[in-house]
């Protein structure tokens, strides 16, 4: 059964809801809802209570959910029984940011023409929002889809109490699908379904060699060197210039992506200079050769990545001491079928048996994700796109991950559809993160339609 009608003031609505976007995404931008950051406690309730007031503006039932981390905002509208239902998922806690590195203030709303700026407009808050008008709209003109919502506040520290959430509240989470927006597209011209995430397998080394740091000239030569004793460990864990992994057996439960899924990657419109370009990175790794060969190393392929090393003297100019401490961060991506725990096994018996003094710390785990790209939601998913857009979707694998979505699987066995609506320029995680008008006019015409999809099928 079609609605012909559902279409006829979407212009108009899109229009007329410009400003109320832009008001509560500043509304959003301008709570700080770093979860990382342990001093903006406050505002992160703050965020998960003003975000539950939105979806109660809807219609919705909403709350902003304890958990033993920061609260989970879920709100559910109920249209009819008979309906299906869609859960929304979306998170609203975002990544610090370093002000003396933005033209102007993370965390203060700007607007210049289509393009909004701020910390968290494109990852997520912006897509959340542009989701909700569609659900709006939606309900407006009484589409028959019951519709929940999810919006985490713990996804950039890796989801750790969202299981426990989605135990505790099972009964509520009942759903026939889910649709995540938090993933990216190819380009502005080119959207990008994406049906797989990678994992992430965090480590902190950590090694004391003594008490304080000494004077190299009275030690020197006789005193261990921590920093240079992490740096030796680390280059026999990786070869740093192609990233090939050196720990024994851990590429042995890789599922090589298909012929086909490469296929599709390459089929998608990337090229490594639009990709260089848009993350400014001025060489790759020279072993990469083609366009493949780059969609497959961060789509389907593992990492070992290293993010920082501490310790020692970092201020200006030289001073002579020899460190007692040195500390590195640490992760690893994985990609299905390994398993974090293996993971975690192998690094830490590998280390200990290059240098027993590193004490290799694992964090909360991500397990890697893989779901359908073919099916009635896939479908769905890639006529909405087509519709609201004008181009068919490509269908990849995301090498990014968010945490809460192999909880989603692992408990609901449920399809999980990707319609995310950032672009690499949005910068995520960058300095001068941003989101356009283009991608949430355009993004609530794609979710109405989707909506429409899923409530036939
Ligand atoms: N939205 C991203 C996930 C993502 C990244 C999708 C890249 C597509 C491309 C999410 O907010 C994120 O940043 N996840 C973190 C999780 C981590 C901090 C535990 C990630 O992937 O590093
Ligand atoms: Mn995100
Ligand atoms: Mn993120």
């Amino acid at each position: 059964m079609k609605n012909n009608g559902l279409y006829k003031n979407i212009d108009n609505y899109i229009r007329s809801v410009r400003s109320e976007f832009e008001d509560k995404l500043a509304t959003l931008v301008e709570l700080p809802s770093i979860s990382s950051d342990p001093d903006r406690q406050d505002d992160i309730k703050n965020c998960g209570e003003t975000a539950a007031q939105f979806l109660r503006d809807l219609g919705a039932d909403a709350v902003a959910l304890k958990t033993p981390g920061n609260p989970v905002v879920f709100g559910s509208i109920q249209t009819g029984k008979d309906n299906r239902t869609v859960t929304i998922y979306n998170h609203l806690d975002v990544q610090p940011a370093d002000p003396s590195e933005w033209h102007k203030a993370p965390f203060t709303f700007y607007k210049t023409g289509e393009r909004y700026e701020g910390r968290g407009t494109t990852d997520d808050k912006g897509p959340a929002l542009t989701a909700m008008l569609a659900v709006r709209y939606a309900l407006e003109h009484n589409l028959p889809l019951n519709f929940k919502f999810i919006w985490e506040l713990e996804e950039e520290i890796g989801s750790p109490n969202f299981e426990h959430f989605f135990k505790k509240n099972y009964d509520q989470l009942k759903t026939d699908s889910f649709l995540v927006s938090d993933t990216i597209w190819i380009s502005r011209k080119q959207p990008a379904v994406p049906y797989g995430l990678r994992g992430l397998q965090p480590f902190i080394f950590k090694l004391e060699t003594h008490a304080k740091d000494v004077h190299s000239g009275l030690v020197g030569g006789v005193a261990r060197n921590p920093i240079g004793e992490m740096a030796e460990v680390i280059s026999k864990c990786y070869d740093a210039k192609t990233g090939k992994v050196k720990i024994p057996g851990f590429y042995d439960d890789i599922r090589p992506a298909s012929k086909a899924e490469i296929a599709s990657f390459v089929k998608s419109g990337f090229t490594t200079k639009n990709f260089q370009k848009a993350h400014e990175l001025k060489k790759i790794r020279p072993h990469l050769k083609s366009d493949s060969d780059v969609l497959q190393a961060f789509m389907a392929r593992p990492t070992f990545e290293l993010h920082g090393i501490t310790g020692g003297y970092n201020g200006p100019g030289v001073k002579t001491i020899v460190p007692y401490r040195a500390e590195a961060k640490i992760s690893t991506r994985l990609v299905p079928d390994q398993k974090p725990a293996r993971i975690v096994r192998l690094v830490k018996d590998f280390v200990k048996a290059i240098n027993p003094d590193v004490r290799v710390e694992a964090i909360h785990a991500l397990e890697p994700f893989l779901g359908e790209f073919t099916g009635p939601y896939s479908d769905a998913a890639r006529i909405a796109m087509e519709f609201a857009f004008g181009r068919t979707p490509a269908f990849t694998r995301e090498g990014g991950s968010i945490g809460a979505v192999v909880t989603m699987q692992k408990h609901i066995n449920a399809p999980i559809t990707f319609l995310g609506l950032s672009l690499p320029e949005h910068g995520y995680h960058a300095k001068n993160e941003n989101y356009d008008w283009g991608q949430t006019s355009g993004g609530i015409k794609m979710f109405v339609k989707y909506f429409e999809e899923i409530s036939g099928l």
